[in-house]
């Protein structure tokens, strides 16, 4: 009978259609359709980049043909398919991924921008890739772990409704929260509250499968023992480097991070080079501590998650209309929604990650007018300037030009 089950190509990247190696046609039974299909297939997957970039009518069809023989084979958006769907902690599962081999790789520390349809709508959010390049170089794999929100629309979905051989749309790895390449100049001590531990692990299995003799400090908040995320990993790699200290604290038990804390589990952090990730308020009182505790100013790399969709007090009742150079779209504002909120409402589709004001994946040109910086209240003059669309209330009359 005609098997059509997964067979993995050289690549790794999954092809439903292909028969497996070892399969023998039937005789009498015509391949000719399946032959054309693998054919044109074929020709369709090397078509070059350039030609997938040009987005016209027989790029989109042809996507849409790709798509419908197999999502994995769509050329606009990259897909990767969930292979495993594992428990963390009761709020927090990894997704193990296999992304298409046109997949660029990535650094330990770097965030994966993840694209999912929810009932029609298209979300894009960013998770810190929780696996190590070593893992990716062996089996073409990576992980991302996602932590509930609570009425989080992306977080719930990824944590309740994926299961493996889902496809989810990815982006290539972003980001600059990385170890250096050289060894860092100072001790580095990592200090991580909730999924804040994400990008971290990777980073510590990787600095430590090549430098098992270097010393670092981990200090890793939970809110209690079943909220420690990748408990297990970081007992491995504690066990087996004796140079790595590891100090976790339950919120629940010991209170908020503070100066006891820092200074018990790192007597000379002041000297020290820091990696931070964490809640914002976990990482502002951080960076507090660090300032008070040393004469000169500490070296900090953090990552934000980007929770911040507060909004300043007064930056309600702002009249505002904006035009959309590019598109010709215009809308009114009455200062509850930021540029990027308008824009979609507009009916455009601008690229954006974080919507928190972190990423810069928002960025767009204001041409004309003022706007508003809703995380800090400062209203920016009206100059031609590059801003973040998802942190900028607009003011008056304000143009974009690039949408
Ligand atoms: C560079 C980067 C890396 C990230 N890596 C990870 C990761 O490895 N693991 C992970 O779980 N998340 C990570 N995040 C956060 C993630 O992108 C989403 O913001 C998060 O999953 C919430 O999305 P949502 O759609 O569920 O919530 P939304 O529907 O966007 O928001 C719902 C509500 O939750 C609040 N909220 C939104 N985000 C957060 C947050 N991060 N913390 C607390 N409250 C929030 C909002 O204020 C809002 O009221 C990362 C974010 C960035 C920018
Ligand atoms: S979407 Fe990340 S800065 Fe705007």
């Amino acid at each position: 009978m005609y098997s059509c089950s997964l067979n993995l190509t050289t690549s790794g990247e999954k092809m439903k259609i292909y028969p497996s190696a070892s399969y023998q046609e039937p005789a009498g039974i015509s391949m000719l359709p399946v032959r054309l299909l693998r054919l044109v297939t074929a020709v369709f997957k090397n078509l070059d980049e350039q030609f997938w970039r040009r987005r016209g009518l027989i790029q989109d069809w042809l996507e849409l043909a790709l798509c419908g023989i197999d999502p994995l084979l769509s050329r606009q958006r990259m897909a990767a398919e969930v292979l495993q769907v594992l428990n963390e902690t009761p709020e927090t599962k990894t997704l193990v991924l296999r992304p298409p081999s046109r997949w660029k790789g990535f650094t330990e520390g770097q965030y994966l921008p993840v694209e999912v349809d929810i009932n029609g709508v298209r979300m894009r959010r960013c998770y810190s890739i929780s696996s190590t390049s070593q893992q990716f170089r062996r089996e073409s794999l990576i992980s991302i772990t996602v932590k509930q929100v609570a009425g989080g629309v992306v977080s719930n979905f990824l944590n309740h409704q994926v299961r493996a051989g889902d496809i989810l749309y990815i982006g290539d790895a972003e980001g600059k929260f990385t170890l250096d390449s050289s060894l860092p100049g100072r001790k580095p001590v990592f200090i991580a509250a909730g999924s804040g531990i994400t990008p971290m692990m990777p980073m510590l299995e990787a600095l430590y499968a090549e430098h098992p003799e270097f010393a670092a400090t981990l200090i890793y908040y939970a809110r209690n023992r079943q909220e420690l995320i990748f408990s297990e990993r970081l007992k491995r790699l504690e066990q087996r480097y004796t140079q790595l200290s590891v100090h976790t604290h339950f919120t629940e038990e010991e209170g908020r991070v503070n100066k006891t804390h820092l200074l018990r589990d790192c007597p000379d952090i002041g000297s020290s080079e820091v990696y931070l990730c964490g809640p914002e308020q976990f990482m502002a009182t951080v960076k507090s501590e660090l300032c008070a505790l040393s004469d000169v100013a500490p070296q900090i790399h953090q990552e934000s998650f980007g929770s911040a969709h507060s909004m300043s007090a007064e930056c309600q009742d702002i009249e505002a209309s904006v035009s959309f150079g590019l598109s010709g779209k215009v809308v009114q504002s009455g200062g509850d929604k930021s540029l990027l909120e308008l824009a979609e409402l507009a009916g455009l589709q601008p690229k954006f990650g974080c919507r928190g004001g972190v990423c810069h994946e928002c960025t767009c040109v204001k041409t004309h007018g003022r706007v508003m910086n809703r995380l800090t209240g400062e209203v920016l003059p009206d100059e031609q300037e590059y801003i973040q669309a998802c942190i900028a209330i607009p003011v008056g009359e304000v143009s974009i030009g690039n949408w």
